[in-house]
């Protein structure tokens, strides 16, 4: 027997409510079928909707424990609780697409080109070839997933993911004259925070941000119609100094932490480790790299700080600004080839190099700090720290490199330190994509949301490993004037180790 949480509403009532029913679970059992088992042992009338029950129609999509899945694919589990999508519910499961179908109406969704239309005896004859660009767009089904997770349709004007890809796969049909900037720019294409929620929920596995706001924000650049100022001034930076952080005074660039650091190893024995900082911790955290450095030394491990290296191209990338990446690339394929293991400790930088460079040909040996240092501490050599901590999951490490136990597993390694999850540890922090620069008042209301999460816990810190989460996080800390601070997972470490 299983117990299955359902969410019920009936809209001759008031309020939603949770009922549990228990179960016979039979193997590989689909929620789907286990709606219906709760249907027929109990009478219970449970509303939703589904028709394919072969993952082709997207009518059945539900939220299973939080994440949006669809019904028909996804297996039963004991305690598992079963709600429906974040629109207006209008019975049990089944929520009102209507709005989203106004939508779809408003953004003329279909390929408007005259062309195509002009001379319908002889239609327009498109290529296999002339597909590939969107070839992996296509194979939606219209779940509305997407959208129900995206976590800025909540908090602006932003039409969400799932038009972004259609607006992308029109954008670059082989038919389409017409362009569709300019209705990418009016529908929020510039809220997106990159945080991939979309890409990790998509039944069919497409890459939303990736592949679709992202080629389209390139597109805009291409054609002159964006970025935001914010984000050229950035392109500005790395163009000028190879980081992106703004000058100091007078147009000089820092000097950053990497110019400063002047050891360098023979590497007599192998691994031959680099340390690629990223500009934030170049030049804006610089602890964190003596931190990091404190930690291997520690542990018996050399590592060398390139001095040549430059910014990865993050924020361009993110921003479609991709025009001086092949040079960014090149730069830092040529400094760090030589070496067995790319050590990174920006969730930013690490998710770019392992993901990106390889688009560009470029495949180094990346590991973010966390995976490396997972299984190597040992509690025997470290003092008590005597705090109570919760971990923020940054997007670009959780869902671009797929890391989340490690730094769980480091946190349970630290002698002293209780830890505690907060309600969405995964849950966008606002920091990415361009949105603190570009969209600041969406940056903000998601750190507010986060430190809402934290301060339920009564902790001392939130612990996380991107400088940019912790910028903004701490930005939303400081405004509340809450209790916990945000601290580095390096700098815990290092300090167990004083
Ligand atoms: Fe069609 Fe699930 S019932 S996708």
């Amino acid at each position: 027997m299983i117990t299955v949480n359902v969410k019920r509403y009936d809209p001759k009532k008031e309020e939603s409510y949770m009922e549990s029913y228990e179960i016979e679970q039979t193997d590989k059992m689909k929620v789907l079928d286990a709606l219906q088992q709760i249907n027929n042992k109990y009478n219970a009338d449970i509303a939703y909707r589904y028709s394919c029950r072969a993952g082709q129609c997207g009518s059945c999509a539900i939220k299973i424990n939080g994440k949006a899945k669809l019904a028909c694919k996804a297996e039963i589990h004991d305690n598992d609780t079963l709600e429906p999508l974040d629109f207006k519910v209008i019975k049990d499961l089944i929520v009102d697409r209507s709005s989203l179908n106004d939508k779809t109406d408003n953004l003329n969704l279909y390929v408007a080109s005259a062309d195509a239309f002009e001379d319908m005896s002889e239609p327009a004859i498109i290529k296999p070839e002339e597909y590939t660009k969107t070839d992996l767009l296509r194979g939606c089904i219209d779940c509305y997933s997407c959208i129900s997770m995206c976590p800025a349709i909540k908090k602006v004007d932003y039409v969400g993911p799932y038009f972004m890809r259609s607006l992308s796969e029109i954008a670059f049909d082989p038919r389409e004259d017409a362009s569709r900037n300019e209705d990418a720019i009016e529908a929020g294409i510039y809220y997106c925070t990159s945080c991939g929620q979309c890409t990790v929920t998509c039944p069919k596995e497409i890459d939303i941000y990736g592949k679709a706001i992202e080629k389209l924000r390139a597109q805009i650049c291409k054609e002159k119609e964006g970025p935001l100022k914010e984000h050229k001034i950035i392109r500005q930076y790395v163009h000028d100094s190879g980081r992106s952080v703004q000058p100091t005074g007078e147009g000089k660039y820092p000097e950053g932490f990497v110019k400063a650091y002047d050891e360098t190893h023979k590497f007599e024995e192998k691994p031959k480790i680099a340390f690629f900082t990223g500009c934030m911790i170049d030049n804006r955290l610089p602890w964190i790299a003596e931190n990091l450095i404190t930690i291997l030394t520690k542990l018996g491990y050399d590592v060398d700080i390139p001095e040549e290296q430059v910014c990865c191209g993050s924020p361009l990338l993110r921003t479609g600004q991709t025009e001086i990446i092949p040079d960014l690339v090149e730069k830092n394929y040529e400094i760090f080839k030589e070496y067995d293991i790319v050590l990174t400790v920006c969730a930013g930088c690490g998710s770019t190099l392992k993901k990106n460079y390889p688009e560009y040909g470029v495949n180094l040996n990346v590991m973010d700090i966390t995976e490396f240092l997972d299984g190597k501490l040992n509690p025997e050599d470290m003092k008590e720290l005597d705090v109570k901590v919760t971990y923020h999951d940054p997007c670009h490490l959780v869902r671009g490199q797929g890391i989340s136990k490690q730094p769980r597993n480091i946190l349970n390694t630290l002698k002293g330190v209780e830890f505690i999850e907060m309600a969405k540890p995964d849950q966008c922090c606002g920091a990415g994509g361009g949105v603190k620069s570009g969209k600041p008042e969406l940056a903000e209301a998601l750190a507010d949301d986060k430190v809402d999460m934290i301060e339920e816990l009564d902790v001392d810190y939130v612990v996380t490993n991107c400088p940019f989460c912790e910028f903004n996080i701490n930005d939303s800390l400081t405004k509340k004037n809450a209790n916990a601070s945000i601290i580095n997972l390096m700098e815990l470490i290092k300090r167990a180790y004083e």
